[in-house]
């Protein structure tokens, strides 16, 4: 709980100076019925805040979030940037785009490269489809140097999360972690050890999430298992094991920065040098070159009623109140919500930037000042200047360089720094390490002008 706040502080923090105050949502805290879903960095809007890591416990209503799209087998490999699409143009058409961005991947050599420049917080890739039980592997071999973290986690909308985390001076070892809805634990981690340099090699980790185990391998190893039994939570009567549907979730991110509190600069090895020879072309990089996800059947006694969608039937969001559907997972625009996916602009003929008042609307969470784009369509409009991020992937060490709005996705607590320790004293230190804010990513737009 006190995470939830925090992750509030944080990004009102991060947010506040450069825009509105936006409405921040979580911990029980609704979001308000015009801008109704809260995103998975606890704040309220529209659109893209209504997709992939919308709270339905925290929003307006549980159908404030859009229906999510069921697990799919595949395997990717990465050849090109073509199933990739930035968090700017995404509406929810899972079978159109497999991950959707923020940062900068870049293709290279078969694989992708997520990057991390100077000023930026690097690069998230979440999967489209989300995982409701299932094999998960990645191939890769993760960044290195002070304060520098890859992730491979599994995130459900509930802040259910499995993970593998790296932390960039440990090169020989393997963090694995879960949660359950988010609440901290500081017994749930382990850490698998004597790898061969990680950052050097490829290795094949691979996550078997099912109803009663988890087992986290490595190169086809068991380093662990995780039994629901063992997980039981008498004051909550339930068990604290991932149980409801997840993303799966690539990351490359900066624990070390001065703004993040000091128990995750610890955590992550110290703060970031940005002079590293660890960076090539002036960012930083994780290779990522094969994700493959196995789904397992819906588990027995599973609520279906469909073959399309997950949706959740209240609030307490257990595995018995996801519903399978075959409910529509695709926004009309960059306006429009769970309770209303058609809902746009009226006029085709809009202006560049649409109605005074829905460009300031929260479309795509943690991107301030985005807007709908050009006629709500932003999805549909490669041409739109007020997209940004990964569209215009250069390779250039600098995202913010190309004059568009410049985003860095925040990871840690972001800078929660002064309101955020003080309250929560000496706890918070350790309140902030660590994976479970792997999940706070805000996107920050600076609109350098
Ligand atoms: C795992 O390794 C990290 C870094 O050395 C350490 O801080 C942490 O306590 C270890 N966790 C466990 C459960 O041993
Ligand atoms: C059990 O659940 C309570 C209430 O959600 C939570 O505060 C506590 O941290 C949980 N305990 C463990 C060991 O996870
Ligand atoms: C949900 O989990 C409980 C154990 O907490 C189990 O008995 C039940 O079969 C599960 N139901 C589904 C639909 O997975
Ligand atoms: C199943 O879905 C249909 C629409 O697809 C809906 O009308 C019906 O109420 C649903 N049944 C249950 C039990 O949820
Ligand atoms: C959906 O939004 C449009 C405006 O974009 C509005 O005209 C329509 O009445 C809304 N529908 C519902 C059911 O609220
Ligand atoms: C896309 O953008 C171009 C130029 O900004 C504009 O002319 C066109 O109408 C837009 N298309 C849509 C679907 O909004």
């Amino acid at each position: 709980m006190a995470g939830r706040v925090l992750h509030s502080l944080a990004l009102l923090a991060v947010v506040a100076p450069a825009v509105l105050a936006a409405t921040t949502c979580g911990g029980g805290t609704l979001c308000p019925s015009d801008t109704p879903c809260c995103s998975q960095y606890g704040q309220c809007g529209v659109g893209a805040y209504c997709l992939g890591g919308c709270d339905p416990a925290n929003s307006f209503s549980l159908d404030s979030c859009v229906p999510a799209p069921v697990c799919q087998s595949k395997t990717y490999s990465f050849d090109n940037l073509d199933g990739i699409v930035a968090n700017t143009k995404y509406l929810g058409d899972s079978s159109k785009a497999d991950w959707v961005s923020s940062g900068t991947p870049l293709s290279y050599n078969g694989a992708v490269l997520l990057t991390m420049a100077q000023d930026t917080v690097g690069t998230l890739l979440a999967s489209t489809h989300y995982v409701w039980y299932g094999k998960v592997s990645a191939k890769f071999s993760t960044s290195a140097g002070a304060g520098v973290i890859t992730a491979f986690i599994l995130l459900g909308d509930s802040k259910d999360e499995i993970d593998f985390e790296f932390v960039g001076v440990e090169l020989e070892s393997a963090q694995t972690n879960f949660y359950s809805l988010g609440i901290t634990n500081y017994n749930n981690g382990e850490n698998a050890t004597g790898l061969s340099d990680v950052h050097e090699n490829m290795h094949e980790y691979e996550i078997d999430w099912q109803p009663d185990t988890i087992t986290w391998s490595i190169d086809g190893k068991v380093v662990r298992t995780l039994d629901r039994e063992s997980t039981w939570n008498a004051t909550s009567n339930r068990y604290s094991y991932p149980q409801t549907p997840a993303r799966v979730q690539l990351s490359l991110w900066p624990g070390g920065l001065a703004s993040n509190g000091e128990g995750t600069i610890e955590w992550a090895g110290g703060l970031v040098q940005w002079d590293s020879p660890y960076m090539t072309n002036g960012y930083y990089y994780a290779t990522f070159d094969e994700v493959s996800i196995e789904c397992y059947d819906p588990p027995s006694g599973a609520n279906v009623n469909g073959t399309k969608s997950y949706i959740y039937t209240d609030k307490s969001m257990t595995n018995s109140t996801v519903e399978i559907t075959n409910d529509n997972t695709i926004l009309k625009s960059f306006l429009a919500t769970g309770t209303n996916m058609s809902a746009g602009y009226a006029s085709s003929s809009a202006s560049a930037s649409g109605t005074a008042k829905s460009s300031d609307v929260a479309t795509i969470p943690g991107l301030t000042g985005a807007g709908p784009g050009t006629n709500g369509q932003r999805g549909d409009n490669s041409s739109d200047s007020s997209d940004s991020a990964s569209s215009s992937v250069s390779g250039s060490a600098t995202a913010s360089a190309t004059g568009s709005a410049s985003t860095g996705f925040v990871q840690g607590d972001g800078g929660s720094g002064s309101n955020g320790a003080a309250q929560y004293g000496g706890n918070s230190e350790s309140v902030l390490r660590g994976s479970l804010f792997a999940v706070v990513v805000a996107l920050v737009g600076l609109c350098i002008m």
